[in-house]
């Protein structure tokens, strides 16, 4: 071959990789309001900036007549690029190649670019669609998918690993996806499980869609498995991009700094009148999140799960910070088995991926019951408990009303290495509410009254005055300032600002035991 030979076969080779599993299946794919493995990455990263690695990867497998079928790529497009200018990788399941399927090639590929992403500390995003192991390949797939579980792991909290399910991802595939960081999916078209609804009808006799199985509602609604939803794949491109934003390449770096133009002094004269002063009325705490946050921006993470309490990225004075906060609109903001491991989840990616956590305090304590005590609430607590007190990052927290019983510890309180604490004036901060500690602590005086409804109501007020207030946290050191709400703003930024340079650590050993 000369080189004008070897120039044009290398061409062609390229244009042939380009085409993936050729015009007719990638027809299909748009003509299901998908767009094709390569158009995800062309609009996932900044325009012009993919290099690919692995283009002309092929599999080696004979059986089933595989020889003479084979695609350039073998079915996922790897490689590298930029968004908002850093540095990341990316693979990106083709399923216009045997549906996406996973080749023990095509799972090399993904673990050569998690590799470089771990020397290089830079985030890695997936991107899937696929009809899971390359049936063809039998136990090699198998092995292929197992070599990626690992890297995944080894991954976990060295670079963030972010999964978008834009297709199909089924049987042990979904294992990868569940170890990385965040998943989110694509309404209507994308779907996870580890046994489809044929296999669920044989076994259990119950019969379900797909999207009741496994869709985007039950997943970031019931189970918790996916932390967003979004209505389609330009939203799902879109919300990668801005996730990035907040959080940084390693867990050796900080994340990005985003000047703002919203001053640091600014007051917040609207959060004095969003708490009721009848403390059994709800309100809404994202109002406040909205409030506080620079230009009034804030990423909720899991919106549509666990309710009661709130989580997600604002940031302040620039600064990215994680937000865990009580929500008294749902469920008067308790603490319960789904809230607890999905702030504790939360917790421990802020912690290990240095995001300063802000922690907004209104709980009334466990939720009680049968089904949480049954369910392990204990357990599910003790999650949340272990991820602040083994949190090294800065740790700010604000009281904004009830603070009662265990879940006052558990809220980043002072006593688990909260650095800053606050509490708006009308914080009640005690062992537990007025109303069920003076049930308790003065029956007998309260059966024996002649007025016994009036006597508790005196007893009721006593104890509010007493115990159901800030100050006497406030002169125990326990709260380092009583802060009036129109200054909410101005002392989080400045309290950020001051734990900039923050060191703290853990004792040395191999690893907690968080109670799983
Ligand atoms: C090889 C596959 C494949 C697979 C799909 N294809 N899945 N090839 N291995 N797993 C091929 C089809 O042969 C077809 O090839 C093309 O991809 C598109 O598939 P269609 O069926 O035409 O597409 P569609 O109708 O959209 O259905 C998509 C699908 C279905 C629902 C994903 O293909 C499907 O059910 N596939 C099998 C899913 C599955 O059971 N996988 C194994 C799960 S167990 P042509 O040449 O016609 O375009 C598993 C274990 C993982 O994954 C364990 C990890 C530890």
């Amino acid at each position: 071959m000369d080189r004008e030979q070897q120039l044009k076969a290398l061409e062609d080779k390229n244009a042939a990789a380009l085409l993936g599993g050729g015009k007719a299946r990638i027809d299909k794919q748009h003509a299901q309001n998908k767009l094709t493995a390569r158009e995800r990455v062309d609009q996932l990263l900044d325009p012009g900036t993919f290099v690919e690695l692995g283009r002309l990867v092929t599999h080696d497998t004979t059986d089933f007549g595989m020889a003479d079928k084979t695609f350039l790529g073998d079915g996922v497009i790897t490689g590298y690029g930029r968004i908002h200018g850093r540095q990341v990788y990316v693979f990106s399941q083709d399923f216009t190649v045997f549906g996406g399927s996973l080749s023990y090639a095509n799972a090399q590929k993904i673990v050569k670019i998690m590799q470089l992403a771990m020397r290089d500390g830079a985030p890695v995003f997936g991107l899937n669609d696929s009809g899971g192991a390359r049936i063809q390949e039998g136990i090699r797939s198998l092995a292929g998918y197992a070599d990626i579980f690992l890297l995944n792991t080894l991954a976990s909290g060295v670079v963030p690993q972010i999964s978008a399910i834009m297709g199909p991802c089924a049987g042990g595939a979904v294992y990868s996806p569940a170890i990385t960081d965040f998943i989110a999916m694509v309404d209507q078209s994308s779907y996870m499980f580890v046994t489809g609804p044929q296999v669920v009808k044989t076994v259990t006799r119950e019969e379900v869609t797909q999207e009741v199985l496994g869709g985007s509602i039950t997943h970031t609604g019931t189970s918790g498995v996916a932390h967003f939803r979004v209505p389609d794949e330009a939203a799902m491109l879109g919300l990668l991009r801005e996730l990035l934003t907040y959080i940084p390449q390693s867990n050796m770096e900080a994340p990005p700094f985003v000047p703002t133009e919203d001053p640091s002094d600014r007051l917040t004269p609207s959060l004095v009148e969003l708490i009721p002063e009848n403390p059994n009325l709800p309100y809404d705490i994202l109002e406040m999140i909205h409030t506080i946050a620079d230009e009034g921006r804030f990423l909720e993470v899991h919106r549509d799960f666990a309710r009661n309490i709130v989580v997600g990225f604002l940031r302040l004075g620039g600064r990215s910070v994680g937000v865990v906060a009580n929500q008294p609109a749902y469920l008067a903001g308790t603490l319960d088995r789904e809230a607890s491991r999905k702030a504790a989840r939360f917790v421990r990616f802020c912690d290990a991926f240095n995001i300063p956590l802000l922690t907004l305090v209104d709980v009334p304590g466990f939720l009680p019951g049968v089904a949480q005590e049954h369910g392990g609430i204990i357990i599910h607590g003790a999650k949340l408990l272990y991820a602040f007190a083994e949190a090294t990052v800065p740790k700010v927290t604000l009281i904004t009303r009830k603070a009662y019983g265990g879940a006052y510890d558990v809220m980043a309180s002072k006593h688990i290495r909260a650095d800053i604490n606050y509490a708006y004036p009308g914080a009640e901060i005690a062992v537990m509410g007025p109303d069920g500690a003076v049930n308790i602590i003065f029956r007998r005086e309260i059966d024996e009254a002649e007025d016994a409804v009036a006597r508790k109501a005196e007893l009721v007020q006593e104890y509010r005055e007493t115990f159901a207030n800030p100050y006497r946290a406030a002169a125990l050191g326990y709260v380092d300032e009583v802060l009036h709400p129109r200054e909410t703003r101005i002392r989080l930024v400045q309290a950020f600002n001051s734990l900039e340079n923050k060191r703290d650590t853990n004792p040395p050993k191999k690893h907690g035991n968080i109670p799983l």
